[in-house]
């Protein structure tokens, strides 16, 4: 008998609601809980490095004070990115790009790895050149999906590397992104969990994977009606909601 895919469990800037979000550690947690994919930020310092870090600004997330964009990599490798969730965590860095794939390699990691270019706000010129320059020098086992909420960043990414997927990130209406996606611009929508509840937005045709999905009346939702994955900051409790379906 035909039976669907499962719902893939995809861990949302790592495991953030258990670790410092998009850190080692944080994705670390992740692969060991078993998901079956690992979504995290990347935007670019001064001197044009790819490094992992959700907000355009680092005062959240660590010591420091100021937009990343100003920061070299030097400079941000000397901020404290742990210590904000728990002193358990003080002294944990930020990563850059490259520090999150080899530990997805030295892992054996064989799930998504869904990369949100952050340029809805700070376009990043060159973003997208490094990325694709990036990743046609390391070949990677796993499945690469970029997404934004900046459809032009997908766009120009797209035509510099194909070979990867691409979805289209939104949080209300989404008129844009299933144009995209009906457009065959992006393979997969990436909306909001709310707008999907309050628009019945299902269709059977559309690969969807809404974030983020934290509590267990939203995991079972997305469970029962076979999206194609959802982003979690609780990945562990995903996999044992998903283990009762
Ligand atoms: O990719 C889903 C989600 O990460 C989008 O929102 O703000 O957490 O990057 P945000
Ligand atoms: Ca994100």
């Amino acid at each position: 008998m035909f039976k669907r895919p499962l719902t893939q469990i995809i861990a949302h800037r790592g495991s953030k609601g258990t670790r410092p979000e998009n850190t080692l550690s944080a994705f670390q947690a992740a692969i060991d809980a078993g998901a079956d994919g690992i979504e995290t930020d990347v935007q670019l310092t001064r001197d044009h490095q790819l490094v992992i870090m959700h907000d355009e600004r680092v005062d959240r997330t660590t010591d420091g004070t100021g937009y990343l964009k100003d920061f070299t990599l030097a400079e941000l490798k000397d901020l404290d990115a742990g210590h904000f969730f728990s002193p358990e965590y003080a002294g944990t860095p930020v990563p850059t790009l490259d520090e999150v794939i080899q530990l997805l390699i030295r892992n054996d990691f064989q799930g998504v790895f869904n990369l949100e270019l952050k340029t809805n706000k700070i376009p990043y010129p060159g973003i997208e050149q490094r990325l694709a320059g990036y990743f046609q020098r390391q070949s990677v086992p796993f499945r690469v999906v970029f997404s934004s909420f900046r459809a032009k960043s997908l766009i120009t990414l797209r035509a510099l590397y194909p070979e990867a997927e691409y979805a289209k990130l939104f949080k209300t209406a989404g008129q844009q992104a299933r144009r995209m996606q009906r457009r065959h611009q992006v393979g997969a929508l990436h909306p909001d969990i709310h707008w999907v509840k309050a628009n019945r937005f299902w269709l059977p045709h559309v690969q969807l994977r809404p974030w983020t999905v934290n509590n267990e009346a939203d995991m079972t939702y997305c469970f029962r009606h076979h999206f194609a994955g959802m982003f979690t900051d609780y990945p562990a409790r995903a996999v044992a909601v998903r283990a009762e379906i």
